[in-house]
């Protein structure tokens, strides 16, 4: 089914509206839909948000087996936050992370691109195609002004390799706006924000910024080109969007 005209539509409603908003067109609009959460500022946020309008909404987490420990203490604290929530926490196969790591290495990423690329698809695209297969929406944390690939995002796109809708309620949000949410409605997060981590991901492949540095600069910080690590990048490595 062509999903386009329709997704179309709704970006065009749905431009300039409150990410409230967008979250209420889309829990009402989609049946099988789940926030993709990384428990970090932008998905604490969007957890808060979604528990205030459905409490019982559905939510995944990627734990790719490398996370900081703060990260496993910021998600215990939303379960006790959001008693309600529906959290599925995914992951990896078991029988594709040890043939890696034996063959290559426990640290394998920063031995070559291919190498990082092959542990992030194995610890978080393939499971990534599971936690949305059978859905008709995903929310995402994406805000335009993290990457040049986002920057053209809508708050409403079709996610071509999946055939279904794709919705990032906070595009058009600032990093401030976001830590005026988390300030204003204490809603729990990662505690390594408060200790020069902007962005996280996984803990060896995350560090900490120095003053005037990107905040997306300690991600894979060792790559020339860093920005992208599969999960909003489609199988041809073009953005996994429709237009643009
Ligand atoms: S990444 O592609 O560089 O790793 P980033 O950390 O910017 O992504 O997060 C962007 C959005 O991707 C998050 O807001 C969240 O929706 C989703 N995401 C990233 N990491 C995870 C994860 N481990 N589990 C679930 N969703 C994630
Ligand atoms: Fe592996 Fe690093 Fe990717 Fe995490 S971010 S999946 S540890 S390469």
């Amino acid at each position: 089914m062509n999903l386009q005209p329709d997704i179309d539509r709704a970006a065009t409603q749905l431009r300039g509206k409150t990410p409230q908003e967008v979250l209420t067109w889309a829990l009402g609009n989609y049946e099988k839909i789940s926030l993709a959460s990384s428990f970090g500022a932008e998905d604490v946020t969007l957890i808060d948000m979604i528990a205030k309008i459905k409490p019982d909404a559905h939510v995944f987490t990627l734990d790719t087996g490398r996370l900081n420990a703060e990260t496993y203490d910021v998600i215990a604290k939303v379960q006790q936050k959001y008693p309600q929530l529906n959290l599925r926490i995914m992951f990896p196969q078991a029988e594709a992370v040890e043939p890696m790591v034996s063959a290559k290495g426990i640290n394998l990423f920063y031995d070559s691109v291919e190498n990082r690329k092959q542990c992030c698809y194995i610890r978080k695209v393939e499971p990534l195609g599971r936690a949305t297969k059978g859905l008709d929406a995903w929310i995402t944390g994406l805000r335009r002004d993290q990457t040049a690939n986002r920057s053209t995002m809508e708050a409403v796109e079709l996610d071509s390799d999946r055939n279904i809708a794709k919705i990032n309620p906070l595009i058009d949000w600032t990093n401030e706006d976001v830590w005026q949410y988390i300030h204003q409605n204490e809603v729990p997060y990662n505690a390594l924000h408060d200790q020069n981590f902007p962005s996280i991901g996984c803990a060896p492949c995350t560090r900490a910024v120095e003053a005037g540095e990107d905040l997306r600069a300690g991600r894979w910080w060792w790559e020339m080109s860093n920005q992208e690590c599969g999960l909003h990048v489609s199988s041809d490595g073009t953005l996994v969007r429709a237009k643009g």
